[in-house]
């Protein structure tokens, strides 16, 4: 028997509000079409028939709620990611950032730390690693514990080191990890300045003074109304002047915060708090 689209978004909508009840996420105001081939996969993964029935296992398994946790998480990432993006932080991101005299940086939604590492290795050849906190977060704890080891399959290295060549890299890529077979193990160094935690932008509280934040790729999987309430908190998270840096299908156009920002590279999604 085919269900219809209505009854499908009557599901959805009272497995999002189960899931909000019972464990505190909020999926409520993520983008319908993802979240509805999520759940079509696990449906058939768990060979359950309907998403009713789903709703009823997420209640009473909460194995099967984390299972759940990580469909609805997207963690696709990587090494200098946009090369593009990387080489304008390193020319003009970073110059701004050199006269503060310390520096905060939170990378929100960090994935399984790609990101963060990636800034970490343009301020230390900027020589300001030194003088900077970063605080690298988000919602799955799965992902911030490989994060937080920052060990690697050896099969992503050729792409990682294509990126931070094209990003303006000012030595060679293999300085900052060794390798056996299998893993490459980033270097220490990088780590010692960087924060890792779970911190959930729907429900969590706002940081204070940072003087950049990035939040790269995370808002794309959040409706019109869940965008403006993170780029508010994320907006109260910054310093004066500081720094905001979206993903390349993201903007603060037709935001509710747009008029307190500045453009500093309108393509690689760089704005400035005035
Ligand atoms: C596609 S990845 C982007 C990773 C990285 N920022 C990048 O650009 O490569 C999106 C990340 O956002 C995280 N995320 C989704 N919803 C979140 C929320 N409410 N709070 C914090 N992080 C969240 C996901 O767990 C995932 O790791």
């Amino acid at each position: 028997m085919s269900v219809s689209k209505e009854t499908i978004a009557i599901e959805i909508d009272l497995l999002l509000q189960s899931i909000k009840w019972k464990y505190g996420y909020d999926y409520t105001n993520y983008s319908l079409n993802s979240i509805e081939r999520k759940i079509k996969h696990r449906l058939k993964l768990s060979a359950l028939t309907t998403i009713s029935q789903l709703q009823s296992k997420v209640l009473h398994d909460p194995a099967f709620f984390e299972a759940i946790v990580q469909d609805f998480s997207i963690n696709v990432t990587e090494m200098f990611r946009d090369p593009g993006f990387y080489q304008v932080f390193r020319q003009q991101v970073v110059q701004l950032l050199k006269s503060n005299s310390f520096i905060r940086i939170w990378v929100a939604g960090c994935s399984t730390g790609e990101e963060v590492y990636s800034m970490a290795i343009i301020l230390k050849e900027a020589g300001i690693y030194d003088k900077t906190q970063l605080y690298a977060t988000d919602i799955n704890e799965s992902v911030i514990n490989i994060a937080r080891k920052g060990i690697y399959t050896t099969d992503k290295i050729k792409k990682y080191t294509d990126n931070y060549q094209q990003s303006g890299g000012q030595t060679s890529f293999s300085d900052y990890y060794t390798a056996d077979n299998k893993f490459v193990v980033l270097d220490a160094s990088l780590r010692k300045n960087i924060i890792f935690s779970t911190h959930n932008l729907v429900s969590d509280t706002s940081f204070n003074e940072m003087q950049l934040i990035s939040c790269r790729n995370v808002m794309i999987y959040f409706n019109q109304q869940l965008t403006n309430d993170v780029l508010l908190l994320l907006t109260e998270s910054l310093s004066k002047q500081g720094l905001l840096c979206l993903g390349d299908k993201e903007s603060l156009r037709f935001s509710c915060v747009e008029k307190n920002y500045e453009i500093i590279d309108k393509k690689e999604k760089i704005y400035r708090r005035i």
